[in-house]
C-alpha cells in the first residue's frame, strides 16, 4: 500500500456493545483530510453509535481511535472537541431559554479558552453562512425544524473544527433546504473541512460525498466511490431493499 499523508481519522476494529447488542462491531475506517465521507445503512445499523464512538460519548468495547496520528482512544468528550472534532446530533439538541445567537455561541465552549476571543468575531459570519441571521434573536422552539437543524450546524462549525460529523442534518427538510445544506457542505470542504455525513437521502449522499461506507448490523459491508457503493449488492439488499419496504 502506498504511504500517503497521515489520515485525519483512523478507526481500527472499533466495537461498541450495549449489553448483548453489538451496535458497532469491528469497524475500521480511514478518513483523509479534505474529503466528504458518507455512511449509508438502514435504521439500527450502528451509524449514530459509530459517530458517538468517535466523539467518545459511547464507551468503546474495543478498538483504537487516532486523530491526525494521535491516539485519542481514552480521551473525554470535551477533549475530543479540543482536538477539532465537532458533531451535530440526529435529534435537535438546542437550549430553548437562549436565543439562536446564544446557542451558536455555545459552540465556542468546546474550543480552548485562548482561541475563544478570536472566534467570537466569527459568530455573526457563521450565522450568515448558514442562513439564520434573520432569526438570531428568536428562541429555537419558534423556528421550523429545518431552521433548528441549521442552528445546530452553526453551533458545530463556529469553533472551526477540522472534522465535522453530521448525523442526518437534513431530516425534516424539504428538497430546496437539503440542496442548501449540500451547498454549505461543499463550501466548507473548499475551506478544507473534512466531513462525515450520515444521511438517508441516497441522492444527496451521491451528490455530496467523495467516498461512501455501507454499514449493516454494526459492520462495514462496503466502501468506495459513491456510485459503486450504491450499486453494491450487499448494500442494496440491506439498505435499499429495506427502504423500499419501510416506505411501503
Ligand atoms: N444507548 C444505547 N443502549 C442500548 N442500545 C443502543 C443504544 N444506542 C443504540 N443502541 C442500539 O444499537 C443499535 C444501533 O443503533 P444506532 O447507532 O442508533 O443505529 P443507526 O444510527 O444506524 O440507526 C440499535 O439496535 C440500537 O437500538
Ligand atoms: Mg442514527
Amino acid at each position: 500500500m502506498a504511504s500517503g499523508p497521515t489520515p485525519l481519522l483512523e478507526l481500527t476494529d472499533v466495537a461498541v456493545h450495549f449489553g448483548g447488542v453489538k451496535a458497532v462491531d469491528g469497524v475500521s475506517i480511514t478518513l483523509d483530510e479534505g474529503l466528504i465521507y458518507g455512511i449509508m445503512g438502514s435504521n439500527g445499523s450502528g451509524k449514530s453509535t459509530l459517530l458517538g464512538a468517535v466523539t467518545r460519548l459511547n464507551p468503546l468495547t474495543r478498538g483504537r481511535l487516532e486523530f491526525d496520528g494521535v491516539d485519542f482512544t481514552r480521551v473525554r468528550p470535551h477533549q475530543v472537541a479540543h482536538l477539532g472534532v465537532a458533531r451535530t446530533f440526529q435529534t435537535v439538541r438546542l437550549i430553548d431559554d437562549r436565543t439562536v445567537a446564544d446557542n451558536v455561541r455555545l459552540g465556542l465552549d468546546t474550543v480552548p479558552r485562548g482561541r475563544r476571543r478570536e472566534l467570537e468575531s466569527t459568530v455573526d459570519e457563521v450565522m450568515e453562512r448558514v442562513g439564520i441571521t434573520g432569526v438570531r434573536r428568536m428562541r429555537p422552539s419558534e423556528l421550523s425544524y429545518g431552521m433548528q437543524r441549521r442552528v445546530e450546524i452553526a453551533r458545530a462549525i463556529v469553533g472551526r473544527p477540522r472534522l465535522l460529523l453530521l448525523d442526518e442534518p437534513t431530516a425534516g427538510m424539504n428538497t430546496g433546504e437539503r440542496d442548501e445544506i449540500s451547498e454549505l457542505m461543499r463550501a466548507l470542504q473548499r475551506e478544507g473541512l473534512t466531513q462525515l455525513l450520515v444521511e438517508h437521502d441516497v441522492q444527496m449522499m451521491v451528490d455530496v460525498c467523495d467516498y461512501l461506507f455501507g454499514m449493516n448490523q454494526g459492520e462495514l459491508i462496503a466502501e468506495g466511490d459513491p456510485d459503486s457503493v450504491v450499486a453494491d449488492e450487499a448494500v442494496r439488499e440491506s439498505y435499499l431493499g429495506k427502504r423500499v419496504n419501510d416506505d411501503a
